[in-house]
């Protein structure tokens, strides 16, 4: 074992507890507890996610880990404490934010995220990558939804802390989260071999539907299954959740994801001037080559006919031009 990596858990674990026991328990966490009730959170949920509090201060972080006899040095490289400019010492690194323990797949904190309270920048402040915590690799929550996962060979894919935490509070136990970096083949391939099948639900703003297009061909190639659950409007799920209640959420998003051919169909015509006769050909046009995409006839003729319907173009013809496609890309 390396003593360092050791030393370097052992301090995030206590110091989740400490960031912990001060949002629920002194004045200076008060609020920040505010806050995350304000935010729909139970203390349930405060608890289950062990979230915590980073005072609005310079060393209570420093004083308790140098009084534990932590190796400060090592704290900085983890990203608990900062190195002072004149090389004098060390700082907290997070200050007056809510922290949100983020965990390996043994379940012990190698990281945080940091939210400000209300608006401000950075949103959140995480931890900086390290040995120990390689963005590229860990998926938050991954370590409470693993046995739901592996189960039903099916795993939720969100882009938000908030929005793993907040559909878990409605029952959704199979949701994970990148670090607020972008999603790697790495973590697809994680996910892949703990299920056959993903749902991406990604923030319905536009943000949110382009990191879903890009996901989708991620996942494929790890042999996933994809489809994508659409949020109404701009909202991201934290945020429905909050104006639809917990269970339209489950039955009107979740239990509704779309296939990945209809989410790009649905989302190329963002980029088509549909009312207008040459923007419907050229969507047309795009459109058959995703559906040639397919490999099944069925599958084929199961979005052609909605084509079909809705442009008022033949079966006869929208399959030519698909086929035409299928030919080429062989
Ligand atoms: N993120 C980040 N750093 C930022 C902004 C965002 O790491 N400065 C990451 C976080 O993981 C965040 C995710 O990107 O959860 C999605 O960002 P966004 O939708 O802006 O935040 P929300 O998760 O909706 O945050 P909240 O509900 O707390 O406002
Ligand atoms: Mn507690
Ligand atoms: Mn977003
Ligand atoms: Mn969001
Ligand atoms: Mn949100």
């Amino acid at each position: 074992a390396d003593p360092n990596r050791d030393k370097q858990i052992e301090a995030h674990e206590l110091t989740a507890k400490l960031y912990h026991h001060l949002l629920m328990n002194t004045k200076q966490g008060q609020s920040a507890l505010a806050y995350l009730r304000g935010r729909g959170l139970s203390d349930k949920m405060i608890d289950q996610f062990s979230i915590g509090y980073a005072p609005e201060s310079w060393d209570t972080l420093a004083k308790f880990l140098e009084s534990r006899k932590f190796p400060l040095p090592l704290m900085e490289k983890g990203g608990l404490l900062s190195a002072k400019q004149d090389g004098s010492g060390y700082v907290d690194r997070f200050r007056g934010r809510i922290m949100f323990p983020i965990w390996n797949r043994d379940g012990k904190v190698i990281a945080f995220a940091g939210r400000i309270m209300g608006d401000g920048q950075p949103k959140y402040l995480n931890s900086p990558e390290s040995p120990l915590f390689t963005k590229s690799r860990i998926l938050y929550n991954f370590n409470n939804a693993r046995p739901d996962i592996r189960k039903r060979r099916k795993v939720v894919l969100f882009e938000g802390y908030m929005d793993v935490i907040k559909t878990w509070s409605a029952g959704i136990r199979n949701g994970v989260a990148t670090m607020g970096t972008a999603l790697t083949d790495e973590h697809a391939a994680i996910l892949a071999r703990s299920a056959d099948e993903i749902i991406i639900c990604y923030d319905g703003d536009s943000a949110g539907k382009a990191a879903a297009m890009k996901a989708i061909p991620m996942f494929e190639k790890a042999g996933l299954v994809v489809s994508v659950a659409m949020l109404p409007g701009n909202m991201d799920p934290d945020e429905a959740i909050d104006a639809y209640g917990p269970d339209a959420f489950l039955r009107d998003v979740m239990d509704h994801p779309v296939s990945a051919v209809k989410f790009k169909l649905i989302y190329l015509r963002k980029n088509h001037m549909l009312e207008e006769d040459d923007g419907r050909r050229k969507y047309l046009l795009e459109a058959a080559k995703i559906v040639a995409e397919l490999e099944s006839a069925i599958d084929r003729e199961v979005y052609l006919k909605e084509l079909s319907r809705e442009f008022d173009v033949s079966m006869n013809t929208l399959n030519q031009d698909v086929n035409a496609v299928r030919l080429t890309n062989q």
